[in-house]
């Protein structure tokens, strides 16, 4: 079988487009921003775009001078209706890789299926386990020793496509689900996300026939990582 890892920003040396599609922090989104500038991410981003109008994400992105885009779910019929835009709106800026971080709307299948393959998402949780929402509490409330993040491909069914990357950490005994969440977040995310990311741009990494293809083979197991030393700041 050939190599189905071959995507057009592995093989040329332009960076890839990135859109960036979220509903609140973007402290994802500064993880990748910082990525990008390091050097450990070939990527730029073409385009962040949010439902919420005043997100926290849109203003990081201003203040990066990147391109913004806000759509108003209100101004939309429908759900079929504001995704057909929104799927415009990003189709107009010729992504390599469609990228949610923190997009709270459930997505309609038509849209995921017209980006099927280069739409990935991070969610706050060792999937399978704890889909949907609340992670942090059903992880504390279950008595885990750790907990993670998932970063997979995206398909209709919520939280359920193919794994790209996933990392985990600790859990201490005095946590609370807000503080879980926010270590969750710096000490995994921020760096599992670009990772994953870096993952995609540089080709190591697709999908193909519902397979997540690793380095000219089929991943059978997610690479894990151990997130467990605060990062430096
Ligand atoms: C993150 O916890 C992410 O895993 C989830 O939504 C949250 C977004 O946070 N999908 P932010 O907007 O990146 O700060």
């Amino acid at each position: 079988m050939s190599d189905p890892t071959s995507n057009s920003t592995a093989t040329s040396n332009a960076p890839a487009r990135l859109v960036v599609v979220l509903s609140g922090r973007g402290r994802n989104l500064e993880a990748i921003i910082g990525a990008i500038e390091s050097g450990q991410l070939h990527a730029r981003i073409a385009l962040v775009i949010s439902n919420r109008l005043n997100a926290r994400g849109l203003q990081i992105a201003r203040l990066a001078g990147l391109a913004c885009a806000a759509l108003d779910p209100k101004a939309f019929a429908d759900r079929d209706d504001f995704d057909c835009a929104l799927a415009r709106r990003i189709a107009a800026a010729a992504p390599d890789w469609v990228v949610l971080a923190g997009y709270m709307r459930i997505l309609s299948s038509a849209f995921v299926q017209r980006f099927a393959g280069k739409l990935v998402n991070i969610h706050p949780s060792l999937l399978p386990r704890y889909k949907g929402l609340d992670t942090h509490i059903r992880a504390l409330t279950n008595g885990d020793a750790r907990h993670g993040a998932s970063v997979h491909f995206v398909t209709p069914e919520l939280d359920d496509g193919p794994l790209v990357r996933q990392g985990s950490m600790a859990i201490e005994a005095d946590d609370t689900p807000a503080v879980l969440a926010d270590r969750l977040m710096t000490q995994v995310e921020q760096r599992l996300y670009p990772a994953a990311l870096a993952d995609l741009v540089d080709g190591r990494v697709a999908l193909r026939d519902g397979r997540v293809w690793r380095d000219g083979t089929i991943q059978e197991h997610c690479p894990h990582e151990n997130y467990d030393a605060a990062p430096v700041v």
